[in-house]
């Protein structure tokens, strides 16, 4: 018996190999370490939003392909991005996730560096001069790092082409909201799942899944417009649907948003972008939300959840705005848990009880079709090399 027809009833042999992909690009560390080198390593990714850093000398830390990152704004106003790791012998130097700081002293040897990463001090120098070495050869590596829309992207690959290119034009979809107020971060949290990052963008694209959700059935899917809703691609993998309008009414004591409905959107307007590889912007009438995920192995991912408002709202607005947030997206909110329970239960069975995982609905680019995730796996494939019918072993049967 063939192995494709193996774990499951389905015919596999039969399918097209665009529309199911194999479970072991969710468990192979061969398959996660070439990500890290062909995607992770080369496209722009979002780090954070221009608000976390508002303040001169404001940092974050991230990693993005292992390299730890330090987003940091300096006296001249610029966001740099900043290799998180001393030049002296590769201690972490920054381990909070945010602070502000002037500069960042290392704990080993005290080698310490200002916000754009020049070394400004190192221990009894002179002991280097016999090898020519002093501090102004000393700096942090600086990655680049773009800005649009108040969203910081970086990338490590110095060749790559501008921010601007990659995105290709993918952010229109928010032009009037982003036209209309500025925005800044007023919730931010962050989970690891036990789930294959892919795993988590999957279920950030398909529709198909908000039958799991009691929320989504009672307020989205009883709209007869839920299902004629059309996708469209932008080059690069980027991805977005038709808007809804959510009928939160049917809901048990739905508030009214509509005083507080973020610039730009019909009253109860939901809006849906996504960006390739890891990246969605998801927006519900009062809220813009924006995942992000730093793949940790292969079955493991820190995801990062942000909800973004307007910058300066009177006090009673952005309380209502947090409240109204928390009981959908927040950690124990009616909608985001719900996604995060399925994930892992997803990824207990990969490559062991389930061999291939389906994407073969067809619906004309409606709102259930796959469309969105085989091209989410075309653009995978472009960037790895791999099939991800055949990912590791049966490359050819
Ligand atoms: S490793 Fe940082 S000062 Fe030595
Ligand atoms: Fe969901």
């Amino acid at each position: 018996m063939s192995n494709r027809t193996a774990y499951s009833n389905i015919f596999w042999d039969r399918l097209p190999k665009t529309h199911y992909v194999d479970n072991q690009i969710f468990c192979s560390q061969e398959v996660f370490d070439i990500e890290q080198r062909t995607i992770f390593s080369k496209v722009w990714k979002f780090v954070c939003c221009e608000s976390e850093v508002a303040q001169i000398n404001d940092f974050r830390t991230t990693t993005v392909a292992g390299i730890p990152l330090l987003i940091v704004r300096g006296p001249d106003l610029m966001i740099r991005a900043l290799v998180n790791s001393c030049s002296h012998r590769g201690v972490k130097l920054v381990e909070e996730t945010a602070g502000n700081a002037r500069k960042f002293e290392c704990l080993f040897h005290r080698w310490t560096y200002d916000v754009r990463g020049k070394c400004i001090d190192i221990p009894r120098e002179e002991a280097y001069e016999c090898v020519k070495i002093d501090k102004a050869q000393c700096g942090l590596k600086q990655v680049r790092c773009e800005i649009m829309r108040g969203l910081v992207f970086v990338n490590l690959d110095d060749n790559a082409s501008p921010l601007e290119e990659y995105l290709a034009g993918c952010l229109s979809v928010y032009d009037d909201v982003f036209d209309g107020a500025d925005l800044e971060v007023f919730h931010f949290h962050e989970q690891v799942l036990n789930t294959d990052w892919k795993h988590w963008q999957e279920t950030n694209m398909e529709l198909y899944h908000e039958f799991l959700h009691v929320l989504n059935r009672k307020t989205s899917m009883i709209d007869p417009g839920y299902f004629e809703r059309k996708w469209h691609a932008f080059p690069n993998g980027h991805m977005t649907v038709d808007p809804l309008i959510i009928q939160y009414e049917k809901m048990q004591g739905s508030v009214s948003r509509e005083d507080f409905t973020l610039p730009g959107l019909k009253s109860n307007e939901f809006r849906l972008l996504d960006i390739f590889p890891d990246v969605m912007l998801n927006c519900r009438a009062s809220v813009l939300r924006i995942d992000t995920q730093i793949p940790l192995a292969p079955g493991k991912t820190l995801i990062q959840f942000r909800g973004l408002g307007i910058k300066g709202e009177p006090e009673e607005m952005r309380h209502r705005r947090i409240r109204d947030h928390a009981e959908f997206w927040g950690p124990f909110g009616r909608n985001l848990p719900e996604d995060g329970l399925a994930a892992e239960r997803q990824t207990e069975t990969m490559g062991k009880a389930s061999k291939y995982s389906l994407m073969a609905r067809e619906e004309n680019r409606l709102t259930q079709d796959d469309f969105p995730i085989r091209e989410f796996y075309r653009e995978w494939e472009r960037h790895t090399g791999l099939c991800a019918a055949f990912a590791v072993e049966e490359k050819q049967e």
